[in-house]
Order: structure tokens, then sequence, then C-alpha cells
């Protein structure tokens, strides 16, 4: 299914950066568009680096990088790289709006039978697709950040998503080395959900002063052998995109995921994680601070 097969990824962000990544690395012509075209050309310098690093690594052969650069355009028109496209990998942010919005403008130029999926983490795949020309054709592929590390992909069937379609994102995800397993749309899925919850709780116990920012990721890591905490990884998938989550799950849910206030003021406050660089944690050229920490009493 490779080669031959074009995949369009909409939205250059911390995931589209990695989706890309996957599918240019495992021989698909890959498009990777964004309103900012600055984002645009970061996410073709993160693709590239990640393929060096690989290199570098002896995990990828020099030509095979080059291979996958070259596989890879990114740019700000859309409807351009969905010309003859066979997959529409939407991963714009989360917002229902948007998402519903980016792929209408997609359906004016993909190709009938090109399949739609939504990189959602939380909202409804029946509702994103509503108004597509095909809603057997919509699914959710629900990747993980980093992508090029993280093996596993929820397939997520909504309401009218044929089997056909599961079928053929199950092929894509084999195409590039992932798992996949298939999920009936519920708000948060498998993983968001149980994500979202233990990040949300950790938020309350920084802020109650239960304990360190430190004390509380290093309870994870080494109590239930996690491989990150639940502050580092709120850091790592960005608290401004935990608190959409959140908020949607709260209003889906219930009270028990009503968010906590220390992430509304970060988020306030523009300390979002990693892309900002600092959240929980401060970050220096990409690393970790010690000991910066938020303290949750002494805020
Ligand atoms: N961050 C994670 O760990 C994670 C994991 C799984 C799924 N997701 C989901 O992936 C999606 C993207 O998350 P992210 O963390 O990459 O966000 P991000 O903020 O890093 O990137 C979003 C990108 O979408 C672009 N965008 C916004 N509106 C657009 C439009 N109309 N057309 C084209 N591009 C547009 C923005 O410019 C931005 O570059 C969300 O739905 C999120 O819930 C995130």
């Amino acid at each position: 299914m490779r080669g031959a097969q074009k995949v369009v990824v909409a939205g250059a962000g911390l995931m589209g950066t990695g989706i890309a990544h996957a599918f240019a690395s495992s021989g698909f012509d890959t498009a990777l568009c964004d309103i900012d075209a600055d984002a645009a050309e970061r996410a073709r310098a993160s693709v590239h680096n990640i393929l060096d690093d690989g290199v570098r690594l002896g995990k990828v052969d020099g030509d095979s990088a080059a291979a996958a650069k070259s596989r890879l355009t990114v740019g700000t028109d859309l409807a351009a790289a969905c010309q003859g496209a066979a997959l529409l990998v939407e991963t714009v942010s989360e917002k229902l709006n948007v998402k519903r919005a980016v792929i209408a403008q997609a359906e004016t130029i993909l190709p009938a039978d090109a399949l739609v999926a939504s990189n959602t983490s939380a909202l409804s795949i029946t509702e994103i697709g509503r108004d597509c020309r095909d809603p057997g054709k919509v699914l959710g592929m629900h990747f993980f950040n980093p992508v090029h590390k993280m093996k596993l992909v929820e397939l997520v069937r909504g309401l009218a998503t044929s089997d056909e379609a599961i079928a053929k994102a199950k092929d894509y995800c084999d195409a590039i080395g992932k798992t996949s397993i298939t999920v009936n749309e519920a708000p948060g899925l498998t993983t968001s959900r149980m994500s979202a919850m233990m990040g949300n709780e950790a938020m309350y116990m920084l802020q109650e002063g239960v304990a360190s920012a430190e004390d509380i990721d290093t309870a994870h890591r080494l109590g239930f052998n996690h491989p990150v905490g639940p502050l580092e990884l709120g850091d790592i998938t960005g608290w401004d995109t935990r608190l959409a989550v959140l908020r949607y799950l709260h209003q889906t849910l219930g009270d028990k995921f009503r968010p906590c206030p220390l992430i509304i003021k970060m988020v306030a406050a523009g300390r979002i994680g990693r892309k900002s660089g600092a959240g929980v944690y401060e970050y220096r050229d990409g690393a970790k601070v010690p000991g910066s920490g938020l303290r949750g009493n002494a805020l």
C-alpha cells in the first residue's frame, strides 16, 4: 500500500510532525500542512532532526533517511496537498469547529474513496464526521507522543464508521509499524481518559502541597514503573491540549474530570509545557532544569 499512496497530514504541531515522520519514513508520499507557515517549516526541520538522529544512532541508514526527506513536502495549501491523496490525517488544534472546517476544506479536493482520520484525543468522531460526504470513511486514528517512539494507535469507530474504513486504517498502521487497537467512540477513548484523570489528580496533589512535583513524578516512575511521571507527561503533551481534553471530559463524563485550577492558571500564564519553555518544570535548551518543579502551596 505504500509508494504510490499519498498521505496528507493537516496540522504541523507536535503530533503532525511525528505522524508525518512515521508515514514519510515508511515509504508514503507525505504532505504536511498548517495554516502557520513557520509551524510548517519548524515541522520539516523536526522531521529532518528525527531522521538525522536515527542515522547517528544507527537505527536508519543514510539513504533511507534521505529518501524519507524527499518524500515529505510541507506547506500551507491544504487543497493542493489533498490532490490524489488516499488518506487524510487531521491533527489540528483540539477544537471541534476547527477540525470540521479543515476536513470540509480537504474534502472539496480529496478523491471520493479517500479515508478521513482524526487524531483527536477526546472529541466525538461521529460529530467530527457528521457533515462529511461519507461519514462511513471517517474514523479516529489516535497516535501517541512522541510518535516515533510510541507503538500504539487507537482506531476509533464512530456511529457511522464502516468496517472497511477500520480495516484500511489497520493496514496503514501495520505499514508504519504501529500496533492498533479498535475502540468504540467514547469520550477520551481508553487512553486519554486515564491519562487526563491521572494528570489532573497529580495537579490537584501539587496544588494542595501533598508533595513536590519531582516527588509526585518519582512516585509514578518508581512506584508504578511508568516511564514518565504524570506532571512530566503533561509538560510533554502540553497543558493547553490537556486542559481542552479535561474540559470536554468534564462536560461529557461529569465532575470527576473537573480541571484542576492550577492547570487553568498555568495555561492562562502561557506556562503550557515543553513547547513554551516552561510547564510544571522549566526547560533550557530542551532539557529539564533540575529542581525547577512548581511547588503547590508556595505558588
Ligand atoms: N499532544 C499530544 O500528546 C497528543 C497526543 C495525541 C493526540 N493529540 C491530538 O492531536 C491534535 C494536535 O495536537 P498537538 O499537540 O499536535 O497540537 P499543537 O498545538 O502542537 O499543533 C496544532 C497545529 O494545528 C495548526 N492549526 C490550527 N488550526 C489549523 C487549521 N485551520 N489548518 C491547519 N492547521 C491548523 C496549528 O497552527 C498548530 O501548528 C489535537 O487534536 C490533540 O488532541 C495530541
